[in-house]
């Protein structure tokens, strides 16, 4: 079953287009990304997930559960963490996990259990009985997403659970979800950050002035672009397009005083440079490898410089 079927999800401000015909399926058991610029309806498309907001049209249910028709009971199969985090800043960090793990209906002993174990991981146990009042701002995220997974959601939502996190705290938060995923949970969250949605996410999907402009596996994702990967090589006097010629070359294009070629395999693009180095009698001033990244692929996605 998919944890998230959204069909045609539309959401306008004014005249301002913030989702525009949104559809998602997550499976269950994914890790799964919604990346894109700021503004681009990350957070929308979430409220719109999540129940918190109506869609001007399409329709979204979790886990087979029509989110607007029973909001109750699909808000029971998911946990959200918002944008800027929930909690209470009169309880202690303990006493907000407890409280979350109290209204989903644990038993005493084992929210108790729960509870100790989740901020142990996120970092927080020398601290669980101070009030969250006086805590930093990446100590009250960790207490959200600790509350938010005391109950081991079957579907846990985070809207950018990184932003603004130190690494230390990014690390933590990072491992805590891929253990929430072990353990069973699905996950969607977004973030503007590529190489967290590379290091997480088994599908993407790339989100641009409110519309996805892709959807895949980050692998895949890379691939799809012209971004094969590169040589890059300077020579002690300038050459023409004319001396590179192979079938192993998907192309060479000039760069500057320099020459990227692209192929698949860079082993194979670097013999045959030296090859036509020495062929041509060329001194190498420099030559460098570059892979495909995601950034590239996100780029040209977007459109944004
Ligand atoms: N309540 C609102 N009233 C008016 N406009 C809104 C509202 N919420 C969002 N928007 C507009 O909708 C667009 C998408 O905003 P959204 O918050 O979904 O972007 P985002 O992808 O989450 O961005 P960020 O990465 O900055 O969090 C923006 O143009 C924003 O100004
Ligand atoms: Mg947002």
């Amino acid at each position: 079953m998919d944890a998230v079927t959204a069909d045609n999800l539309r959401k306008s401000f004014g005249s301002v287009k913030a989702v525009d015909d949104v559809s998602i399926r997550i499976s269950e058991g994914e890790i799964y990304g919604f990346l894109g610029p700021n503004g681009a309806g990350k957070t929308t498309t979430i409220r719109m997930l999540t129940g918190v907001l109506i869609p001007d049209s399409g329709t979204v249910s979790i886990f087979g559960t029509d989110v607007h028709k029973d909001p109750l009971a699909a808000k029971m199969k998911m946990s959200v963490i918002p944008e800027n985090g929930t909690v209470y800043s009169d309880l202690t960090a303990f006493q907000n996990v407890l409280l979350t793990a109290k209204f989903y209906g644990m038993e005493k002993k084992e929210r108790e259990e729960r509870a100790v174990d989740i901020l142990k991981r996120l970092g927080l146990l020398e601290r669980k009985d101070t009030l969250v009042r006086s805590f930093s701002k990446g100590m009250r995220q960790r207490v959200s997403i600790a509350a938010a997974i005391v109950h081991s959601p079957r579907l846990l939502i985070l809207d950018e659970p990184t932003t603004g996190l130190d690494v230390q705290s990014r690390r933590l938060v990072i491992d805590t979800i891929r253990h929430m995923n072990s353990e069973g949970s699905t996950i969607l969250l977004t973030t503007h950050n590529i190489e967290e949605a590379n290091a997480l996410c088994s599908n993407i999907s790339v989100i641009n002035k409110g519309k996805i402009v892709a959807t895949e596996s980050p692998e895949k994702l890379k691939k799809n672009f012209d971004t094969s990967g590169y040589v890059e090589v300077s020579f002690d006097r300038p050459v023409g397009e004319d001396i590179f010629s192979s079938p192993g070359l998907i192309r060479a294009e000039s760069w500057g005083d320099k020459w990227r070629l692209f192929s698949d395999d860079p082993d194979f693009a670097v013999r045959y440079l030296l090859s036509v180095a020495e062929r041509e009698k060329l001194k190498i001033v420099s030559i460098a490898t570059s892979n495909p990244t995601l950034e590239e692929a996100f780029v040209r996605l977007t459109g944004e410089a």
